[in-house]
């Protein structure tokens, strides 16, 4: 087992580089490579900067050129759901690109063809995480994330999204990485903590809280690394 753990910025893995302890670095692909051993774990660490592209091209390295077996995202993402407030962790069960639209096709949208507008993430990773909320006392939701290359600070967009795709969380990331690991065959994880309500005021909130909700969930990813493979 080889575990990737992935952020799309810098602040959302420096809480994890800080915890692992020992590391090399290896420059590659326009990204750097954090590789450890953690709680008997190995390890590769990685961000690959905002959106869709950046994100697939460092989920593909972290497969094919360091062997991940496995890969665990964890991030902060705008609340869709009005149970989601600041703060608060969000596991996707399925993922989805909102901002793909060839509905002049007759496609809904997010579809692809020969692909599927959702893509689930690994039932098994999804149950160790709710083992792990438990044991913490912490609240898990679980829902649906949905992926675009926009920062949403509007509520008509984010209406949009939730009414189309029933998505109660959205960000940058996720989806392209999910297409990435089905299409490889790797299980993977999906991990948001809330930093702003994709709103009016996203821009403020998530410069408030983006370092805070950062630290949530990579505190949570490093507890469901501990356990895995147990
Ligand atoms: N990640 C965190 N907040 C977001 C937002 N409002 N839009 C897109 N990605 C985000």
């Amino acid at each position: 087992m080889k575990i990737a753990i992935m952020g799309a910025m810098r602040e959302e893995i420096d809480p994890i580089l800080a915890t692992v302890g020992e590391y090399s670095t290896t420059e590659y692909a326009g990204n750097i490579f954090y590789e450890c051993s953690y709680a008997g774990h190995e390890c590769v660490i990685a961000y690959s900067k905002i959106g869709k592209v950046f994100s697939a091209i460092t989920a593909s390295v972290m497969i094919e050129r360091f062997g991940a077996t496995h890969l665990l995202f964890s991030g902060v993402a705008g609340g869709i759901s009005k149970e989601l407030k600041i703060g608060d962790l969000i596991m996707a069960s399925e993922l989805c690109q909102h901002d793909v639209d060839i509905v002049a096709f007759g496609h809904p949208y997010g579809f692809i063809p020969e692909g599927s507008v959702m893509i689930e993430t690994d039932g098994n990773l999804r149950s160790l995480a709710s083992e792990v909320a438990v044991d913490m006392g912490i609240e898990l939701y679980e829902g649906i994330i949905a992926t675009g290359d926009q920062f949403v600070a509007s509520s008509e967009r984010k209406e949009w999204i939730a009414k189309t795709f029933n998505a109660d969380a959205l960000e940058m990331e996720g989806a392209s990485v999910a297409c990435v690991c089905h299409n490889f065959g790797i299980p993977f994880f999906v991990l948001r903590a809330i930093s702003d309500s994709a709103d009016g005021s996203a821009d403020i909130d998530f410069d408030t809280f983006l370092q805070s909700s950062a630290q949530v969930s990579a505190t949570f990813i490093l507890e469901m690394v501990k356990r895995l493979g147990d």
